[in-house]
């Protein structure tokens, strides 16, 4: 068995974020009863915290790669750390994550980072992808990326994976009546036609992304490291 493990990091159960999760789990189910997806909703997680910068990772001998602080997010940070495949899934904020997916990132690279040469080491390598959904248009992908990158490329880098998979849903319809909200410099019309020109072919290239990842992982992929060796 190989284990993918997709972290949704979006607080709605049931809209975009979350439909391209099911795609991506689909995908990738429907390559080989030997893939098993795990599916965690951060925002369904006992309370958590960000780095508190407790520097426990950093202390000389002890330095294990996995957040010492305990709580809510510990566990999901364990099956991160162990997983075959790792998906990080978020809607678009203020053109980051979720302020719930920024803590994740946070408290699953920090332990990574080495401060004596600044490589970045998961415990574990295995390929990697991204799931972002937003109201922005593709042409504005780039401002947004430039918000993204430094973590994005910790996480790749910590994860040993030089092409990390993307899946971008732009122009999201963000509410399924947008006459009952004051939304209109949204051009809630624009929206809803591109997503019905769109979102099929979305869903596709996430059900896409789910089977490559499940061909890498089962092909091997994945692969422990020690800890301190780059
Ligand atoms: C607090 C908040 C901030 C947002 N900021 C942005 C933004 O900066 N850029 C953008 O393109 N969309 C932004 N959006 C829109 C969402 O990213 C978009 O509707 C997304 O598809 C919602 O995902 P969901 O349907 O899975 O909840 C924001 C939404 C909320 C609620």
């Amino acid at each position: 068995m190989k284990k993918i493990l997709i972290v949704d990091g979006g607080p709605r159960r049931a809209m975009n974020t979350a439909a391209l999760c099911d795609a991506f789990a689909e995908g990738a189910r429907s390559t080989s009863p030997e893939i098993v997806v795990e599916r965690v909703r951060l925002y369904d997680l006992p309370a958590y915290k960000g780095c508190v910068s407790c520097l426990a990772c950093k202390l000389k001998g002890r330095e294990t790669g996995s957040c010492a602080l305990r709580d809510g997010l510990s566990d999901v940070l364990r099956a991160a750390n162990e997983a075959d495949g790792l998906v990080i899934a978020s809607p678009i904020y203020f053109s980051e994550w979720t302020a719930m997916t920024r803590a994740f990132l946070e408290r699953l690279v920090f332990p990574w980072l080495h401060y004596t040469d600044f490589s970045v080491t998961a415990p574990k390598k295995m390929p990697l992808a991204w799931i972002y959904t937003m109201n922005a248009p593709a042409s504005m992908m780039p401002d947004i990326r430039a918000h993204l990158s430094i973590l994005e490329g910790a996480v790749a880098r910590g994860l040993g994976d030089p092409a990390p998979q993307f899946v971008e849903a732009y122009a999201t319809v963000q509410v399924k009546d947008y006459a009952r909200y004051a939304m209109d410099g949204l051009q809630p019309d624009a929206h809803i036609a591109w997503r019905d020109a769109h979102w099929a072919d979305d869903l596709e290239t996430a059900r896409t992304a789910g089977r490559a990842m499940a061909g890498k992982v089962g092909n091997g992929r994945s692969q422990d490291t020690q800890h301190g060796t780059r």
